[in-house]
C-alpha cells in the first residue's frame, strides 16, 4: 500500500503541473484535472489504509499531522487549478500549496514507512 501511495503522489504532483500549464478551459486541461481526481482518491485510500494500520502507536500525533498534510496538499491543488481556470488570483494558494507539500513529504519521508526513515 505504501508504494500504491508513493507512486500515485508522484503521478499527481506531475499531473497537477502539467494541468496548470495547459491552455485555461481547454479540453486536454479538463481530462488531466479529472485523472488528477481519480489520483486523489487514490491517495486517500492508500495513505488511509496506511494510516489505519500504523496510528496507533506512538508516533499518533505525527500520523495526524501527516494525514492533515496530506489532505491540505490535495486541497491546495484542487483550488489551485479550480480558481486559475476561472481566472482568478492564485498567489496565497500557491505558497499554501509549497509550505503544505514541503511538509507533508517531509512528514511521510521520516515517518516508520518512509525513504527517509532511520
Ligand atoms: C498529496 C498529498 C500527499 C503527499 C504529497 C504525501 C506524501 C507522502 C510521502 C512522500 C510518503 C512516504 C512514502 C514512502 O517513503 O514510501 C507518505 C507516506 C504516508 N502517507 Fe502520505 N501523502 C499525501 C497524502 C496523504 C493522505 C491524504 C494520507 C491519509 C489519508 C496520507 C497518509 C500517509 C501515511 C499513513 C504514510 C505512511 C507513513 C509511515 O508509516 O511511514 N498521505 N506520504
Amino acid at each position: 500500500m505504501i508504494h500504491l501511495h508513493f507512486t500515485s503522489v508522484i503521478i499527481a504532483v506531475i499531473l497537477f503541473f502539467v494541468a496548470v500549464m495547459m491552455q485555461n478551459g481547454s479540453k486536454g486541461q479538463k481530462i488531466t484535472h479529472m485523472i488528477l481526481r481519480v489520483f486523489y482518491i487514490l491517495i486517500i485510500i492508500s495513505g488511509g489504509v496506511v494510516f489505519s494500520s500504523a496510528m496507533a502507536g506512538s508516533m499518533a500525533m505525527e500520523y495526524g499531522l501527516k494525514l492533515l498534510g496530506g489532505l491540505l496538499v490535495i486541497g491546495m491543488m484542487e483550488m489551485v487549478l479550480v480558481r486559475k481556470q476561472k481566472s482568478k488570483s492564485t498567489g496565497v494558494l500557491w505558497a499554501l500549496f509549497i509550505i503544505f507539500l514541503v511538509f507533508t513529504v517531509y512528514m511521510g519521508a521520516h515517518l516508520p514507512l518512509g525513504f527517509l526513515h532511520i
